[in-house]
Parts: structure tokens; sequence; C-alpha cells
């Protein structure tokens, strides 16, 4: 059994990024610079935001954290990204999501310029990446490519169960994975919450790789995989647990320990897909910085 180390695969990505802003800064220029929008005090998003800082400077990239209060209107966060993405010295911009409910989600992500949406949210880069079309992937699923690049894992001609449809995960992940692309050429199931119980349990146990993102801790156990499967956990979750320094603990959608006596290779939670993503947006933002005319 493989454990399909985040830490490690990410640290491949982040060397040769930080390769390329050595060399930018030894010719004197400046080096890809992320903004991130963080609204409210969410546990979990700060902890996210702060983690993709803290990968930014570690990269050699500038990054700046912009905060909002819960009860931010709507029209200062527009201007704000107005702002950004007028700034020459802005290559990748970012909100952290979710937003509080009087936010317009898709007026926000609409409002970040294409070329600058480093999550890969924006409908027009969405509209790209179903056509194939060169573009931002969206971070979480890019991630996950580069872990399958990274361990190898070959996706032609594979069946892989996808499931969760969100926007930023399982959707992509299912057009990424089917497309004539590398790491794509798989059969594709995408599964959601109206696919009955026993039809999931059947589908999951054709699965050569199983992507889990629906965010319910331990939804996938032992039963429904199949022996010698590649097992992709991407939920997140903290549940809470009085004897954990932190008041809680963070899970996986998958059992982990059920996995591990089946699968071929399993990613960890923590340590797996959410390192990936990070090194996602990274590769994104070094992106939108190669693909300008200037440099200043
Ligand atoms: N919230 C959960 N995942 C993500 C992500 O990949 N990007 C942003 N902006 N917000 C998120």
């Amino acid at each position: 059994m493989l454990v399909l180390d985040g830490k490690v695969a990410s640290a491949s990505v982040k060397a040769i990024l930080l390769q390329k802003t050595q060399a930018l800064k030894a010719a004197g220029k400046r080096t890809p610079h992320l903004a991130a929008i963080l609204v409210g005090n969410n546990g979990a998003s700060e902890t996210y935001v702060a983690s993709k800082v803290k990968n930014c400077e570690e990269t050699g990239f500038g990054s700046s954290l912009i905060r909002f209060d819960d009860n931010v209107a709507e029209l200062d966060l527009l201007a704000k990204i107005h702002e950004l993405n007028n700034d020459k010295t802005v290559d990748g911009i970012l909100v952290q999501l979710p937003l509080p409910k009087h936010i317009n989600d898709e007026k926000i992500i609409e409002a970040i310029h294409p070329d600058k949406d480093v999550d890969g949210f924006h409908p027009m880069n969405i509209g790209r990446m179903v056509q194939g079309l060169d573009t931002f992937i969206p971070a979480t699923p890019f991630g996950v490519l580069l872990m399958l690049e990274y361990y190898k894992i070959e996706t032609k001609g594979k069946h892989v169960v996808v499931i969760g449809r969100s926007n930023i995960v399982g959707r992509p992940m299912s057009i990424l994975l089917s497309g004539n692309r590398p790491k794509g050429d798989a059969t594709v199931t995408l599964c959601h919450r109206y696919t009955p119980k026993e039809e999931l349990i059947k589908l999951t146990q054709l699965a050569d790789i199983l992507v889990v993102a629906v965010g319910i801790p331990e939804f996938v156990n032992a039963a429904m995989i199949k022996p010698g499967a590649v097992i992709i956990d991407v939920g997140i979750t903290r549940v809470e647990d009085a004897t954990a320094k932190k008041g809680f603990r963070i899970k996986g959608d998958i059992n982990y320990e059920q996995a591990i006596t089946k699968a071929s290779a399993v990613t960890p939670v923590p340590g797996g897909v959410g390192l990936m993503t990070i090194a996602g947006l990274l590769m994104n933002t070094m992106k939108a910085y190669e693909g300008k005319f200037y440099h200043n």
C-alpha cells in the first residue's frame, strides 16, 4: 500500500517554482504576486488562506492578504477586486470561499479578471477547461492531477468514480479526467447526493480510481472499495474532539484505516490533497505571471 504523500509531491512542485523565482530575483525582476481576499473569520478559511500566504513566501512569491469584515458591502468587495484587476504588480487574485450569505459568489467570481483568476472559477476559464483549451485549472482538481503525475498513476482507460459534483472539485475533476489530455482519457462516472446508495456502492466497487469530495467524514468504507484501487480523499472536515489540542480533528471523506486494507494507494488527510491544492494555486499564479507581456 502506497501513501500518496502530499508533502512530498507538493515539495517537488514548489522546488521547481522556487528555482524560477530565484532566477527572476537574480535577474532583478519582480516575482509572481498573489492577492488573497478573506472575508470574516471562519476558522477553516483563516487556516487555508494563512497556508496559501506561507507557501507563497516559501516559494519566493509575493503575497498580500486583504481582510474584510463579515458585514462588508458587496460593492466594497467588488471595488477591491477592480483595484487588484488594474494593479500590474498583482498576478493572481483569489477570494476565499465560502462568502457570507449577503454576498453573491457568482458576481464576485465573475468580477475577477479571467487572466488573474488563479482559482480557475471564472465561467470563461471553466469554459476553456471544458473545451480542453489552455487555462487555469481549479486548484484542487489541478492538485489531484499533479499528485497522479508525481506518483505516475495511469488514468488512461481506467474507470474513475468521482463522488461530489461541486463547481470547485467534483465537476471539474470529472471533466479533466475524462478529457483528451495528460492524466485524462479515463472513463468517468460522476456520482452525487441523488445517486441511490446501493447504486453508489456498486459503482465505487468498479472504480480503479475513486475520488471523493463530499465533505462527510468517513463516508467511504472498505465495502465500497475495489481491491487495488487508488483512493483520492478530497474531504477536509473539522470534527469536534475535546481530547485534541485545538478542540477538533481533521477528518477526510474516507475511512483511512479501512481503505489501507484494500486499496493500492491512498491520500491521507491531513497531508494529502490539501497540500496539492496549494501547489496547484502556486502553479496557476506562476502561469498568470508568465502569461504577461511585461514584468515590471
Ligand atoms: N474554499 C474551499 N476551497 C477553495 C478554493 O480552492 N479556493 C477558494 N478561493 N476558496 C475555497
